[in-house]
Order: structure tokens, then sequence, then C-alpha cells
């Protein structure tokens, strides 16, 4: 994070110039917000990495530091400077913004850093390494498309953990996004490739940053928030 002084009125800004709903518009957004991304995201209440990790750290039943990790669009390296906290000490991280892994590469956590835009290219992992693949905060329209799912699920070691936090952003393309993913999930399911671990829903993913920066002080504090869901799966042992 830089020690810059961002409002909360730069941070929406940001968010509302970022409309594209082409990955590669998005992650060439997302190299030159790099440098204030953490501060921005902190001004919005974004609390997608702690969704996803609390969850996960609920039904996590290995030793941490002997896990592997595959942190998924891993952005500024926000989720691995969490679970160092919590024992875990090898992760690969993969992006498909520079900008985004330089600043994950300054966190000095990652064994790997990898530049891949998902859905266009392949997930770089080998299959059956991970004990965790997590993703957060990009399985939504116009950043990795649901078919990514398929390949988290394939980098999980057999009996690993699949870990997507994901706002509920408003509007017709996230709506049609979530029903996607939610029959991928489960088609997924009955193909025998891995079984639901739990559902964590939270009403306060972060602030609304698509709300109008003027009249958002008028607002009760709940509509000012959208929700948002950890999904966490666990890959079968066959
Ligand atoms: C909201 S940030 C989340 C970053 C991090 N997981 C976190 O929670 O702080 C979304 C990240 O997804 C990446 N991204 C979006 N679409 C992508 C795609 N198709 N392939 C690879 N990365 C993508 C962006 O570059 C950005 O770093």
């Amino acid at each position: 994070m830089t020690d810059s002084c961002r409002t909360e009125e730069d941070a929406r800004a940001a968010f509302q110039s970022c409309k594209s709903n082409d990955a590669r518009d998005r992650v060439r957004f997302y190299d030159s917000w790099a440098e204030n991304y953490e501060e921005d995201h902190c001004l919005m209440s974004y609390s997608a990495p702690h969704l996803g990790i609390d969850f996960l750290m609920d039904n996590f039943s290995g030793r941490p530091a002997a896990a592997r990790v595959l942190d998924v669009a891993c952005g500024s390296g926000w989720i691995a400077k969490l679970m160092v906290e919590l024992g875990f000490k090898h992760f690969v991280g993969v992006d498909g913004s520079q900008g985004m892994l330089d600043q994950a590469a300054k966190t000095g956590l990652y064994e790997e850093l990898k530049l891949a835009l998902l859905g266009t290219e392949p997930l770089p992992a080998h299959t059956g390494a991970f004990d965790v693949v997590i993703i957060v905060g990009a399985l939504d329209a116009g950043f990795a498309p649901v078919s990514v799912v398929r390949e988290l699920c394939n980098a999980a070691k057999p009996g690993g953990l699949v870990c997507m936090s994901r706002g509920d952003h408003r509007g017709a393309a996230g709506l049609q996004y979530k029903k996607d993913l939610e029959r991928e999930l489960q088609r997924m399911q009955e193909e025998g490739l891995w079984s639901p671990v739990g559902l964590k829903h939270t009403d306060r993913y972060m602030e609304d940053p698509h709300l109008n920066p003027q009249s958002v002080q008028e607002l009760p504090q709940e509509q000012r928030f959208i929700g948002g869901m950890a999904y966490l799966y666990k890959k079968s042992l066959q």
C-alpha cells in the first residue's frame, strides 16, 4: 500500500472508471490501479479476503506450514499477506495484470508469480498439485469466466479445498454470471469432481462502489453495501 491520502471519492471514481466487460481491458485497468488498489479497496470496506480465508480456516484440517496454496487472481498479494499470519508458507500466485503481480512480488511471499489471462490462456498450474486453491474477487462478468472453476478444481490435490469468494455486484451481467457459476458448480458436483463443504454469505462484502458519491451519505448503512458469498468445495479422492 502507498502512503498517499486517497479519499472515498477517489476510490469510487476509480471503480466507476473501470467499465469494460472485456477481461483484457480489465487487467490493463488493474495495471494502472495497482499502486492504489489496496488503499481504495480498504476505503470501500472490501471484506472478500477475510470472508474467503475465515471460511477456509473453519474447514481446513491440515498443517498450514506444509500446505501448497494456489492464489488465483492474486492481485497485490493480499491473500498471502493474511494467510501467512495463519501459518501458511507456500504460495503460488497467478494474475492477468503485470502491475498487480509486481505489487504481489513486493510482499516477498510468493514462490512463483505467473502472468495469465484466465479464460483466454489456460491456468498455469499442474494438475493435482495444491492443497488449497483460492480465488477472491475475480469470479464476475468481465473478470475470470465461469469455465475457470474447472481449472481450479483440476489444480487441487485429491481431497484438497477450493475456496471462491465473490461479491453480488448489481446489474444483469452480474446476476447472469452468478446463475451460470452456480449451475457449473452443481454440474461438477454431479460429475463427481468435488463435493460442497459449504457456503457462507455476508451482507457486507463491500460498499457498493457504483453508488453516486453525492447521494451515498444519505443512505442507511445497510443500503450502502453489496452482499457476497464464499463457496468451499473439496476435490474428490478418485
Ligand atoms: C478485485 S481484484 C482481487 C485481487 C485479490 N484476489 C484480492 O482479493 O485482493 C481482481 C483481480 O483479478 C485479476 N483478473 C481479472 N480478470 C482476470 C482474468 N481474466 N485473468 C487473470 N486475472 C484476472 C485482476 O488483474 C485483479 O488483480
